[in-house]
């Protein structure tokens, strides 16, 4: 584990604490990495019209795309749960992070500090692209 994803972990469980989760009681917090060493964090956010919920790895992906722009690059991306077990980003994140990832990795992590690592190909194999 390098600082930097360390650091990820850390930003992730933090914006967790901001995620707007009032009917799932579910906060995740996401953080992702870019080329240039940069972090952009996001938080769940539920609606009262369930299906407007956006999760919070598309949020910390939308972040980064309107801070740096069209070309971004993602080459991590670290997930917190307040959960026991390790989850991992659902199949629309998924597809979401595709369309950024540069040989991405999926730090996931929990309450307890666990960490799993995936390479982004064995959660996405065949993401469709335009
Ligand atoms: N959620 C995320 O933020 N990321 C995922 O990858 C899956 C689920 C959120 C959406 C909803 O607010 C809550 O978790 C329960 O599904």
């Amino acid at each position: 584990m390098t600082q930097i994803e360390e650091e990820l972990l850390k930003k992730a469980k933090e914006v967790s604490l901001n995620a707007h989760a009032p009917y799932s009681n579910f906060p995740v917090g996401a953080a992702v990495l870019t080329t240039d060493g940069k972090i952009y964090v996001g938080c769940n956010v539920e609606n009262s019209s369930f299906g407007l919920t956006v999760c919070a790895e598309r949020n910390a992906v939308f972040q980064a795309v309107a801070a740096s722009g069209t070309e971004v690059k993602i080459t991590r991306c670290a997930l917190y749960t307040a959960t026991v077990d390790l989850k991992s980003p659902c199949g629309a994140c998924r597809q979401v992070l595709s369309d950024f990832a540069q040989k991405l990795e999926v730090l996931v992590t929990n309450k307890n500090g666990d960490v799993k690592r995936y390479r982004f190909e064995e959660l996405m194999p065949q993401p469709f692209k335009f």
